[in-house]
């Protein structure tokens, strides 16, 4: 028996997976793939591009979740750091494997301030909040200081450009053995890089669906 796999949690995931299904943006019809996709590209106007998709969930998918979990397992993460929480779908995963390694925290990053609130609600129903501290406003900021002296786990699902920005403020922080896991990475040639050059510290692989998998050398 798993949090993951039972409740209040497992009922939790499948409602908030339906959720995000079913959400539309409506500020979103009136701009094209085109732009959509020069602001996914754009280091700069990743307030914008998020701004407008502020009603869509964009969640890891199923598996990503689920992999989530398994990593945070065999690595018996204590303390994780996630980079673009949205309604919390990710971060409830991150949190099932804390509460089954028997505790620790998980510091989530938001600038949407109606996805937070939503996520706070997600994590108190999913019995896990004692476990969540989420950090409101740009990341680049809210991640820059008072993160645990050693961390087991980064996961990287904020605005895409800035992974490597966001790696930096975290990178002295990770232990030796951490995990990075980053989706939709085909948005971050700049990232992929710095992950995959053995001189930079890190063993990574791209993995499943669009995820680059990297660990922390020691
Ligand atoms: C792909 S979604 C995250 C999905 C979430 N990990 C999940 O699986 O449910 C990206 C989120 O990151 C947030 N975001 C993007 N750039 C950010 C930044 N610089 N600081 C804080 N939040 C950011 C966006 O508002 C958006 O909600």
């Amino acid at each position: 028996m798993t949090t993951l796999t039972t409740a209040p949690l497992a009922a939790l995931i499948d409602r908030l997976y339906a959720q995000a299904n079913a959400a539309t943006s409506p500020s979103l019809n009136n701009v094209s793939r085109e732009e959509r996709d020069r602001l996914m590209h754009s280091k700069t106007e990743y307030v914008t591009l998020y701004t407008l998709l502020k009603d869509l969930w964009l969640p890891v998918s199923r598996d990503t979740g689920t992999l989530l979990y398994m990593l945070a397992r065999s690595t018996k993460a204590r303390a994780i750091v996630e980079f673009g929480t949205s309604f919390g779908l990710s971060t409830l995963f991150l949190a099932a494997a804390l509460r089954d390694n028997g505790g620790g925290v998980l510091i989530g990053s938001e600038f949407e301030p109606s996805k937070i609130a939503l996520a706070r609600e997600h994590f108190v129903e999913g019995g896990v909040s004692d476990l969540i501290e989420i950090r409101e406003g740009d990341a680049l900021v809210s991640l820059a200081s008072g993160l645990p002296e050693s961390v087991d786990l980064l996961l990287l699902d904020g605005a895409k450009t800035l992974y490597g920005d966001v790696l930096k403020r975290v990178e002295k922080h990770l232990r030796p053995g951490a995990l990075i896991v980053a989706d939709n990475t085909n948005y971050c040639p700049e990232y992929l890089a710095h992950v995959r050059s053995p001189q930079n510290g890190y063993l990574s692989v791209p993995f499943a669906d669009d995820i680059e998998l990297s660990i922390r050398l020691g």
